[in-house]
């Protein structure tokens, strides 16, 4: 009988792993909120709120195993459908990453570099924090923040009580301005068995706080050198600590030679969407392949890839479908100012070639 895997949330992600998932001879249901969605276009629906047992109940019966795409789904929920089937990521790797406080007690604990942090509940905690931490630095909710939402960066001390008027009242952390060379990301999937894949260190550029552009692999770091040595091996730790099942991100800031932790995902990322092109399995395919157990996929990259995201607007997929090394991936979403609906991965022969067929499209973008 053909497995049959649960999503929790239907946006892009969750209609990207059930497309990956088909060709497996997976079968799949969505539960969300929302009667229209992204992934309940192309697989069964369940639509109700997700912290009703009930529902809960409903959406598991028949399931083997129960995955989920975006990190906001509730612990309760995580834990409530484990005592019934697997769910991988499990509820710990889940808590840990909703609350960028813990994260980074996490990764401090495991000795991974991070920005300097402090929490912030009032007033007061705050003007303390900036002065232990120093300015410039950025205030950031612990919980729910995505795409720089729920962020403000101070820049001086007239900068301080201005940011706790915008975000006071929530839970809170400060964390100091990181000096970055350049920001990247370790996409890696563990199976219930403890079978590891890494893929390759990716850059990242990021405009307005939502990720721009993918470049596969990063441009100077090749499989032998350090820093992806010393990705991998932060990026085991933190797996094997949390005892994780599934794709995993880590977001890297690159200072010199070190590598210092920005945040982590418990699920497929958008940092690994260029895989659907350029490496020999997707990280959707790796993401369900690890999460019942099975064999996981290679991850080499099969063409250097760049990945744009197509944010508010975007051409016709006619006029995508004309340019040299283009795939076109779009999410069934109408278009929203500041709304991600859809990707393009350019692919090239070489690096150079994949680098120079993004710049001929960079202008196609919407700002
Ligand atoms: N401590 C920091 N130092 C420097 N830049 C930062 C810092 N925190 C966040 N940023 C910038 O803001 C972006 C979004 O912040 P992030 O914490 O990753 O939140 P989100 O959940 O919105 O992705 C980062 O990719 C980075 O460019
Ligand atoms: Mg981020």
């Amino acid at each position: 009988m053909a497995k049959r895997i649960g999503i929790l949330g239907g946006g892009q992600l969750g209609r990207m792993l059930a497309l990956a998932g088909y060709p497996l001879g997976l079968e799949f249901r969505i539960l969300e909120d929302a009667a229209e969605s992204p992934a309940g276009q192309v697989a069964p629906l369940v639509s109700g709120p997700l912290d009703q047992n009930l529902v809960l109940d409903r959406f598991a019966e028949g399931l083997d195993c129960v995955t989920f795409e975006f990190e906001n789904v509730l612990v309760k929920a995580v834990e409530h459908l484990s005592g019934r089937l697997p769910v991988h990521p499990g509820p710990l790797g889940l808590a840990k990453s909703q609350d960028r406080l813990v994260e980074k007690e996490l990764f401090r604990s495991l000795g991974i570099l991070t920005a300097p942090f402090a929490p912030v509940n009032s007033a007061t905690e705050l003007e303390q924090a900036a002065e232990s931490i120093g300015l410039p630095a950025i205030l950031k909710t612990r919980r729910f923040g995505y795409d720089g939402k729920g962020q403000v960066r101070i820049d001086g001390a007239s900068g301080v009580s201005l940011a706790w008027e915008k975000l006071g009242g929530h839970p809170l952390i400060l964390e100091g301005l990181v000096p970055f060379d350049r920001e990247m990301s370790q996409v890696s999937a563990r199976s219930t068995n403890g079978e590891i894949c890494h893929y390759p260190l990716v850059q990242n550029i990021h405009k307005k706080g939502i990720l721009h552009k993918t470049i596969a692999p990063a441009p100077g770091i090749g499989p032998e050198h350090p820093l992806s040595h010393a990705s991998q091996k932060a990026m085991e730790k933190v797996m094997q600590t949390l005892g994780y099942v599934g794709v995993l991100a880590i977001e890297w800031f690159q200072v010199g030679d070190a590598l210092v932790a920005n945040e982590m995902a418990p699920r497929v990322h958008n940092t690994g969407h260029w895989t659907m092109d350029g490496a020999q399995t997707s990280q959707f395919e790796n993401h369900l392949r690890a999460i019942l157990g099975w064999p996981l996929g290679s991850t080499e990259v099969t063409r250097p890839t760049v990945m744009l995201n197509l944010v508010g607007d975007y051409r016709t997929a006619k006029e995508w479908l004309a340019q040299p090394g283009v795939k076109l991936h779009l999410y069934g979403k109408s278009p929203r100012k500041g709304r991600k609906l859809g990707h393009v991965n350019v692919i090239g022969n070489t690096a150079e070639e994949a680098s120079e067929r993004a710049y001929a499209v960079m202008d196609w973008l919407v700002e």
